[in-house]
């Protein structure tokens, strides 16, 4: 490694892309999984994951440095604490985020990272000619990918955030653009007596009624097809916006709040949970989710005040933020 500090970081961060690729690979060869009982010899793990040999071993090898897999003997490999989260069915999973960050159409985008800086505009529109949702409608298998992915980060970190917020009074939590109703169920499961509106895309809503199901709260959830630039159900007294507004541009995001401040009962609450720009150099993973905004998106990650002006362009006024140094804060407005 290089003896200048200087040199050696830029070093390390040159060589940062290969591992969200090896941690890719591993997730969507299912390595975990297969390790699931303990260690196995790489040899056995070949078949398996249909995968070359000796390739597998140097990949196994990198992510064993990274502390993700454990080398127990020569070319034998077993799972750490971190690797067991690249598991499919186990709590706190997080394989379908990292086959997501693995997923070619988007990492095709990364590749062209310039093009965004360069003109403003998203890379993935330069690089596959239709805009994110377009192309997620037309690809069933990456689009599971995607809200299978939304679902590790609804349950492991948006979750986690909105338990800074207390829930307890609320009747109807209707959640704008809630995928496939992972959050939903996460705050269905933690409030016994709040009832769920899931709505999304109809193509996307579709999944969320096994979703609802298989977590024992579907007979308190309710799913809506639409389109959020035409209108959002009413009836709520919360309206989640959860990953969201960073979707999209200033014009668009108060236009989704406008139809929302429309649909909202005169006491209801809107809770949004995104990304809040710390000011400084401080490390944020809101930062960092603002070039994956720019690279794939219309939409960008903003500060409290940014937020305030969209709360305020929509009729509305932010009431607090809470949880405002987790990688999801939540912002609480109400109408104006
Ligand atoms: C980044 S995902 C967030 C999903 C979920 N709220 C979460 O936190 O995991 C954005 C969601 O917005 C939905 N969406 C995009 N355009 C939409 C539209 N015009 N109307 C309704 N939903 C839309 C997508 O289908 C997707 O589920």
């Amino acid at each position: 490694m290089a003896t200048n500090p200087d040199a050696e970081r830029i070093l390390q961060l040159c060589f940062a892309s290969l591992l969200t690729q090896l941690v890719g690979v591993a997730a969507e060869l299912g390595v975990a999984d297969l390790l699931a009982e303990g260690p196995r010899p790489v040899d056995e793990l070949a078949g398996p994951t249909g995968t070359n040999s000796d390739a597998l071993y140097r990949v196994l090898r990198a992510l064993a440095a990274q502390g993700i897999f454990t080398e127990v003997a020569p070319r034998t490999f077993g799972l750490t604490p971190a690797g067991a989260a690249l598991r499919q069915d186990v709590q706190g999973s997080m394989r379908d985020l990292a086959r997501y960050f693995g997923m070619p159409a988007r990492n095709h985008a990364f590749v062209e990272l310039l093009h965004a800086v360069r003109t403003g505009e998203p890379a993935f529109e330069h690089v596959h000619g239709t805009d994110y949702w377009s192309y997620l409608a037309d690809h069933p298998g990456d689009a599971a990918i995607f809200d299978n992915a939304m679902g590790n980060l609804a349950r492991q970190v948006h979750a986690v955030a909105l338990e800074a917020c207390d829930l307890s009074g609320i009747r109807v939590a209707v959640d704008v653009g809630g995928g496939h109703g992972h959050l939903a169920a996460a705050l269905l499961g933690r409030y016994p007596d709040l009832g769920a509106v899931v709505f999304d895309l109809p193509h996307v809503v579709a999944g969320a009624d096994k979703v609802l199901a298989d977590a024992g709260v579907g007979h308190r959830a309710d799913t809506v097809g639409g389109d959020f630039f035409t209108a959002v159900p009413e009836g709520g007294d919360a309206y989640v916006l959860s990953m969201i507004l960073h979707d999209w541009d200033d014009a668009r995001a108060t236009a989704i709040l406008a139809n929302v401040r429309r649909a909202m009962d005169p006491g209801a609450k809107v809770i949004v949970v995104d990304a809040v720009i710390p000011q400084g150099d401080h490390p944020h993973l809101g930062k960092l989710l603002d070039i994956v905004m720019l690279t794939l998106l219309p939409g960008r990650e903003r500060t409290e005040a940014e937020f305030a002006a969209l709360f305020r362009a929509a009729g509305l006024c932010h009431a607090e933020t809470r949880a405002p140094s987790s990688p999801t804060s939540v912002l609480v407005a109400t109408a104006a």
